[in-house]
């Protein structure tokens, strides 16, 4: 029997593991397991957020899935409270890998940097930048991942439901993501209903396809 509940500390360790092992070609899962244990920390403690794990019948860890209600709430906390935790995390697993480093110097530490200033700023705005009236409340699933012993057995499915159900009762008008186009995974989401949305290159230069899946 297999069980879908939220994601708590005492899950970290084990949930960490089985992403490094099922999603080691992640530009994030490169910087080891300190730093995705703190990533991880950082994000079930976070506003907007939503984080789930499958466990078997001992209690083992075998899927997980972490998104946000919220996005913009979201990144806005991981950052201000954990952004330093998590920028020494970075620059410790830089520092012992030098092809790191230069891949984060490449693709990604001016928007990194240039993200930091923004927030930085917005906190000495009187109010917060609401988004227009009448705009979308749009979720997103940001990683989700099954041991390679479950796959097949309707675990991912049942941590996608957990999401739409988390989404909607957040009062999310549609949940979005991108996966990676040599990725199986494309055909997962088109099965469970989910519409393709065209493709994009991220901002780090990475080509990505987009779903959206509606919930009104
Ligand atoms: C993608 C992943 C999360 C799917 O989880 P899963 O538990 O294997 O999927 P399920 O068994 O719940 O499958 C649900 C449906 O998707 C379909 N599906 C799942 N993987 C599929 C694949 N590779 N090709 C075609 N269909 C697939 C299943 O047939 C099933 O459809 P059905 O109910 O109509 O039979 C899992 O395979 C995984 O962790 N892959 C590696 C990591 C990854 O790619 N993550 C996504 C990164 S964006």
């Amino acid at each position: 029997m297999v069980s879908v509940r939220e994601l708590s500390p005492a899950d970290i360790k084990a949930a960490v593991k089985l992403h490094l092992a099922v999603l080691d070609m992640e530009f994030l899962s490169r910087f080891g397991p300190s730093f995705m244990r703190a990533y991880y920390r950082a994000w079930t403690t976070t506003p907007g957020s939503m984080s789930f794990v499958a466990v078997d019948d001992t209690g083992r860890v075998i899927g997980v899935l972490l998104g946000a209600t919220d996005p913009a709430t979201h990144v806005r906390a991981m950052v201000r409270d954990h952004g330093v935790a998590l920028a020494r995390s970075i620059a410790v697993a830089a520092a012992v890998r030098p092809r790191l480093a230069r891949d984060l110097v490449v693709t990604r530490a001016g928007r990194y940097a240039r993200g930091v200033a923004r927030l930085i700023l917005a906190r000495f705005r009187r109010t917060a930048v609401a988004p227009p009236a009448g705009s979308p409340r749009v979720g997103e699933v940001t990683h989700v991942l099954v041991d390679p012993a479950a796959q097949g057995g309707g675990v991912g499915r049942r941590l996608i439901d957990a999401a739409i159900a988390t989404a909607r009762a957040a009062s999310d008008d549609e949940l979005v993501l991108v996966t990676p186009p040599d990725l199986a995974a494309r055909h997962f989401y088109e099965a469970l209903g989910w519409r393709s949305d065209g493709e994009m290159t991220s901002r780090s230069g990475e080509a990505f396809l987009r779903f959206r899946y509606p919930l009104r």
